[in-house]
């Protein structure tokens, strides 16, 4: 068999993050990666089970390719979805060679190597497996760190603790390490990701949070930026925030997803907070950093909410004016304990009110985008434009992108931008040392990532 792959994710920044690493142990293995899927022996999928559409999404893609299987190809299914309905999903795709659970990805390629034909292998369950440690082999500037896996909180709607298993902190001298080794390779900027970052450290027997982990990857020399998500608005406290606030080479970003407006409805989904203390904690972000942006997650929909606790996530969509909401449909998902509660808001209704905020944010993010016209940004650049490769892309302090043009390398270096315009969260600007501030004209409205 010739040893190639092709890697297909779907879902969040956890998953991109594993394909990663499967992408380096597969290739230090001795595997090549295959862009065309046609060429590639072995094929996985790595899937999202949040919600059904998301599942829907990567079985139909195993289906749309079980005719490669006729020359031989190997099908694997990974992530979330392969631990989540082992025999459901068996049923759904006979023709699988590989299910593998996101704990289990250090074995594939022992098990690629001594795969006989016939034999599913399947590989789920807990999550005593160490985590995979990464050592970039692209020339990337960027690279995202998972710090926990699992998740503590048993949100009632939310399939990943029964997908990724309890909370397991990653020792900080595996995270340290990591980013030391990666820094040496050129990466400039990292990304901690974890279900609940405010979590980080609490099965240790040592006291360590994820403040202190926080303290220690800011004196990583040549480490330039560090941002992490996602945080829980019941854990998010002064100690991060002042840390953040303090640390210039902290994002200035939170991700806290509120989820609703309305006490009653977080309490059903067992969100441990209440609408109050949510705006207690941005507002003592922004007092202790004016120009953080924040973004969420709201989810509409949930069982029992009615018009009325829908109207109390508007106004507080319109009192706190995130920079930008992701904004979902409830998904009645099974195993979890909402399931069992009456999905009573009709489909029409879901959709009515996902429009409304979506339309209402948009207005939102477009009129705090546009105060970022003429102001001086340092953004680090972090790769040329796929569209346009005379363009780079990169970040503000904010985490927001930025695009400029560019005749020099800048990758990898923290350049002032004069920012000019914006579209659809991306600004536009003009590097300051080269001074070019003549409106480029293809700066006019137009998205050229
Ligand atoms: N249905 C709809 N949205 C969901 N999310 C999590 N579970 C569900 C579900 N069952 C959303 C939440 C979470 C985001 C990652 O996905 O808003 O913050
Ligand atoms: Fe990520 Fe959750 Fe989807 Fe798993 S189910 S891929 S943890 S979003």
């Amino acid at each position: 068999m010739k040893k190639t792959f092709f890697i297909r994710t779907y879902g969040c920044q956890m998953n991109f993050s594993e394909a990663e690493r499967l992408r380096e142990l597969l290739l230090n293995a001795g595997w090549k990666e295959e862009k065309n899927i046609e060429n590639a022996s072995v094929v996985m999928a790595i899937g999202c089970s949040i919600r059904e559409k998301a599942e829907n999404r990567v079985i139909s893609f195993l289906k749309t390719h079980r005719y490669l299987k006729n020359k031989g190809t190997l099908i694997g299914l990974f992530g979330c979805t392969a631990n989540l309905h082992k025999e459901k999903i068996l049923e759904k795709i006979p023709f699988l060679d590989i299910l593998c659970g996101p704990n289990q990805l250090n074995k594939i390629p022992e098990i690629l190597e001594n795969f006989s034909n016939g034999n599913v292998v399947v590989m789920t369950g807990e999550n005593e497996q160490p985590f995979l440690e990464c050592v970039p082999s692209k020339n990337d500037v960027t690279m995202a760190v998972p710090i926990t896996k699992g998740c503590n909180n048993f949100c009632s709607y939310c399939v990943v603790p029964l997908a990724r298993g309890k909370l397991v902190s990653r020792h900080p001298d595996s995270v340290i390490r990591e980013i030391e080794c990666a820094v040496e390779k050129g990466i400039k900027s990292v990304t901690l990701l974890g279900q609940n970052v405010n979590e980080y450290g609490q099965d240790f027997k040592f006291q360590f949070d994820f403040g202190d982990l926080l303290n220690e990857i800011v004196n990583i020399d040549g480490l330039l930026r560090i941002d992490f998500l996602t945080s829980h608005p019941e854990d998010t406290g002064e100690k991060i925030l002042k840390i953040m606030a303090e640390n210039p080479k902290i994002v200035k970003h939170l991700h806290i997803p509120l989820q609703s407006g309305s006490n009653k409805i977080l309490k059903a989904m067992n969100r441990k907070y209440t609408v109050e203390k949510f705006l207690r904690t941005v507002e003592m972000a922004r007092n202790l950093m004016p120009e953080i942006s924040i973004t969420s997650d709201i989810m509409v929909g949930f069982p029992g909410e009615t018009e009325e606790d829908f109207e109390k996530t508007v106004e507080v969509v319109k009192n706190v004016r995130f920079n930008e909401l992701f904004i979902f449909k409830y998904s009645p998902r099974p195993m979890t304990k909402a399931y069992n509660m009456n999905d009573d808001v009709p489909q029409e209704v879901k959709e009515y009110r996902h429009q409304l905020i979506l339309s209402l944010q948009k207005k939102i993010s477009n009129q705090i985008y546009e105060m970022f016209k003429g102001r001086i940004c340092d953004v680090l650049i972090e790769r040329k434009s796929v569209k346009n490769p005379c363009y780079v892309i990169g970040r503000n302090i904010q985490g927001i992108p930025v695009t400029c043009s560019c005749s020099e390398n800048i990758i990898g270096s923290i350049v002032k931008v004069k920012i000019i315009n914006h579209r659809q969260g991306l600004l536009y600007g003009s590097i300051c040392e080269e001074f070019q501030l003549q409106q480029d004209p293809q700066f006019q409205g137009k998205k050229q990532i």
